[in-house]
């Protein structure tokens, strides 16, 4: 099959296939405390924040997705006109098929074209350095949507049960491009895919110096099940395995705590499964610095401009009402306001012997 054709399939069963939330992120195991004061007046919270050196209206970007044929495009430009006229973040889907296929390229450049002031993210994947991308590669993809930053997304869950997957992960290609980063001109932002982030892996990613990390953990969209759907149709032998690793994963809301917890200083995004303007405020309570969502907006995309506003309107007042009833007035009040972590995120955080009361430290500074 082609790359072209693999994108929009994809896409297709990111739409009308079931391989969302088929285990929790666990962020329900977060309660933000409520404040019967609060202190404060609605109309006086502000939900702004900076993200790669510009504002943005609130602490939410849409992570990469689509992009390599006419119809994405069009999916690229509803996304991208929102994002820019309600003060969003947005990034693309990997530009391996716009930098292989030129003549795909104008997908990706669309965003640029709807969203002239928005933070925009150009995509390549680590497999791609595996494979011998360099510098012009990634300065390719920067330049064609003039991004204000890369992401380059980890897949190898993805790789590993994709039909005609290929898992290679050297650690090696974090020196390479550890390189290609120094001379690149805009930041790497390091970013999972739906499967989370460890601590023992941030702390590799730290030490090659990647301090901006998307961690992208279960309870969102699985793309091992949606790689399980490719594996049904295509009567592949690796359908029973990819069904039975569907759930695979780091929850979203234990993977923030553990990246939060080995790199106190890093950037972090919290997306897999961020779906309302709660789950945003309790990423960011627990240490986010924004929160990041995919699928739920490639639905609303295709329902229309109309349809995508409302639901970034909801996510909005959501937020909002977190932070006024646990007297936030700005983000970074939000971010020390106080939490219970119970259940099972706190068995997760215990038997990785992460100590609460230290944690507690560290997403306060952070
Ligand atoms: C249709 C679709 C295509 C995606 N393609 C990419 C991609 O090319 N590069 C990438 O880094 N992530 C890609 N992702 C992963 C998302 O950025 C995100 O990490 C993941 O879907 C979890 O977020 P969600 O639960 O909000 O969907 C894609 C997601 C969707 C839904």
């Amino acid at each position: 099959m082609s790359l072209i054709n693999r994108k929009l399939e994809h896409v297709e069963i990111c739409l009308y296939e079931d391989v969302e939330e088929i285990v929790s992120t666990l962020l329900e195991d977060v309660v933000l405390i409520h404040q019967a004061i609060p202190g404060i007046s609605v109309k006086d919270i502000d939900t702004r924040t900076s993200f790669l050196k510009k504002q943005i209206s609130m602490p939410l970007m849409v992570t990469g997705m689509t992009g390599g044929h006419q119809e994405l495009g069009k999916i690229n430009s509803t996304i991208a006109e929102v994002v820019e006229e309600m003060g969003l973040a947005m990034g693309v889907g990997s530009q391996r098929v716009g930098i292989e296929k030129p003549e795909t390229a104008e997908s990706f450049r669309v965003t640029r074209k709807m969203a002239p002031t928005a933070p925009l993210v150009a995509n390549l994947g680590l497999p791609q350095v595996v494979k011998g991308y360099g510098i012009k590669h990634f300065k390719d993809a920067v330049q064609m949507i003039e991004a204000d930053a890369i992401a380059v997304h980890l897949n190898p869950a993805q790789e590993l049960f994709q039909p005609e997957g290929e898992p290679d992960y050297p650690v090696s290609a974090l020196g390479t491009l550890r390189d290609i980063s120094k001379e690149l001109g805009v930041p790497v932002i390091i970013k999972e895919s739906g499967t989370g982030i460890s601590m023992e892996t941030a702390k590799i990613l730290f030490d090659y110096g990647f301090s901006i990390i998307d961690v992208s953990g279960q309870g969102g969209t699985s793309w091992i099940a949606v790689e399980a759907v490719r594996n049904r149709r295509k009567g592949n032998w690796k359908y029973n395995s990819s069904k039975l690793f569907s759930g695979w994963g780091i929850p979203t809301g234990a993977s923030l705590i553990e990246t939060r917890y080995a790199v106190p200083d890093a950037f972090l995004i919290a997306s897999g499964g961020i779906r309302t303007g709660l789950d945003v405020a309790k990423s960011i309570a627990l240490g986010a610095n924004i929160a990041g969502m995919a699928n739920p907006v490639l639905h609303r995309a295709t329902q229309g401009k109309a349809q995508l506003r409302k639901f970034f309107e909801e996510v909005h007042f959501e937020l909002k009402s977190a932070m006024f009833l646990t007297g936030s007035k700005d983000i970074s009040a939000l971010r020390r306001a106080p939490l219970v972590i119970w259940g099972r995120l706190r068995e997760w955080v215990e038997s990785r012997g992460l100590t609460l009361s230290t944690y507690e430290n560290i997403r306060k500074r952070a």
